[in-house]
């Protein structure tokens, strides 16, 4: 597909997929705090679980939590399951669009040691094989005899899925896979089980008989399990606007730094309603997760030779001029990327803070590094700059 269309395909279900991602866990969010603050009111009777009272532009909720006798069905109930489908379908075009078309440029890293095509398999490979396995592990019997070990297994399968992605995908491709395979398994459990147990609870309300608890159990457990994902899973979605971290030598220590914050996150969240100190946690949390990445991030000391411009400018001209040029050379590129050229030394002088920022402190350039920079070269671009950039 040609660059132009694929932009604007990019652009739109890119917007949608947005949107979609917003609404599911916003409802989700939502559902989650109703829940937790429910009260129970005396009198209501065996159905009545709880009750609360809510304000929101402009009028006065109430909203009640009950179980329904037989014939008590409403005649319209409103289901939530589309925002999840829709977020996980653009997602998936998504990952089609920006990774899999376009020869891989976005994909693999550039040291050949797989092409576009494997790329894509081993990508598509990690969603089937992370979800089916995270499944298969829940359905087995398992999941109730030993509850903590399944913790751990999930764990083990979520770093089995990034061995494989930052061993074979660039850096920003791994963060994205990473997400992808997590919000695979979210949108999994909403279509296998939270939905099905939805359905369960409305047939046997309608049959009037007692619903069979083992589909609501599981849900439940599901959706504990989406709601310690939603964090983690949003910082993907917007980490390929931080190469600092996708791009850096310690990326995937960085992502499992920030998933992990995020899962904790959610937790201090869950439970602040009954733990006093949940402010003390969650600001230590983010403080020491900000700690860890400003050591992890460091740009590296600078011990090179300074450069002379030309020598510079050499590196420049075999790195990154084959995308950074009016007509790019590289097959990936047919107008310059975001508009960067680098073929004067004003040019050069005008994005020296970005040339020091993309190629030495996060090394997200050259992308997929598929002119091959050297650490070498990316010391010399950091000496260069700290002695000022100059350009003559
Ligand atoms: C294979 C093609 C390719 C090569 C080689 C390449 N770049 Fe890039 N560069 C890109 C693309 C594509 C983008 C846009 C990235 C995006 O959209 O996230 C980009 C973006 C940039 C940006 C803008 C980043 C921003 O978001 O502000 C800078 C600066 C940059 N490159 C510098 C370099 C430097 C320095 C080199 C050489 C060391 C280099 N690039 C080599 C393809 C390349």
């Amino acid at each position: 597909m040609d660059p132009q269309k694929r932009e604007l395909l990019d652009l739109v279900v890119r917007w949608v997929h947005m949107i979609a991602g917003i609404m599911w866990v916003g409802n989700s969010m939502l559902f989650n705090w109703l829940d937790r603050n429910l009260e129970k009111k005396a009198g209501r009777g065996p159905l009545h679980v709880g009750e609360i009272w809510m304000l929101h532009s402009g009028g006065f909720y109430q909203v009640e939590k009950k179980f329904l006798g037989p014939g008590e069905m409403p005649e319209i109930l409103h289901w939530f399951k589309w925002q999840a489908y829709t977020t996980w379908i653009t997602g998936f075009c998504l990952l089609g669009i920006v990774y899999y078309m376009g020869g891989g440029a976005y994909l693999v890293d550039g040291s050949g040691n797989i092409t576009a095509h494997q790329g894509t398999l081993i990508g598509l490979g990690m969603l089937a094989g992370g979800f089916f396995s995270y499944d298969l592990l829940w359905r087995s019997p398992l999941a109730k005899a030993a509850e903590g070990l399944c913790h751990v297994l999930t764990l083990v399968i979520v770093a089995a899925g990034m061995y494989v992605a930052f061993h074979y995908l660039s850096g920003r491709a791994a963060y994205m896979h990473t997400g992808a395979m997590l919000g695979t398994i979210m949108a999994g459990n909403v279509f296998f089980h939270i939905i099905p147990s939805q359905r369960e609870l409305v047939a046997a309300t309608t049959e009037g008989r007692d619903q069979d608890l083992s589909y609501s159990n599981r849900a439940k457990q599901r959706s504990i399990h989406n709601n310690y994902f939603t964090f983690p899973v949003l910082f993907v979605m917007v980490s390929n606007h931080f190469a600092i971290t996708y791009g850096n030598r310690h990326a995937a220590a960085i992502l499992v730094i920030i998933m992990v914050t995020g899962a904790l996150c959610r937790h201090i969240l869950n439970i602040r309603f009954h733990f006093g100190e949940w402010r003390v946690a969650f600001f230590g949390t983010i403080a020491a997760c900000i700690g860890l990445l400003l050591v992890l991030t460091r740009p590296p000391p600078q011990t090179a030779k300074v450069p002379t411009y030309n020598e510079l400018y050499a590196v420049l001209q075999a790195r990154c001029v084959p995308c950074h040029a009016e007509h790019p050379t590289d097959p990936t590129q047919n107008a310059p990327p975001k508009g960067i050229v680098f073929d004067t030394p004003e040019h050069v002088k005008q994005h020296a803070t970005n040339i020091y920022t993309q190629a030495v402190v996060s090394r997200a350039m050259p992308l997929g590094n598929r002119t091959h920079i050297t650490d070498e070269e990316r010391n010399a671009i950091g000496a260069w700059f700290s002695e000022g950039a100059k350009v003559e």
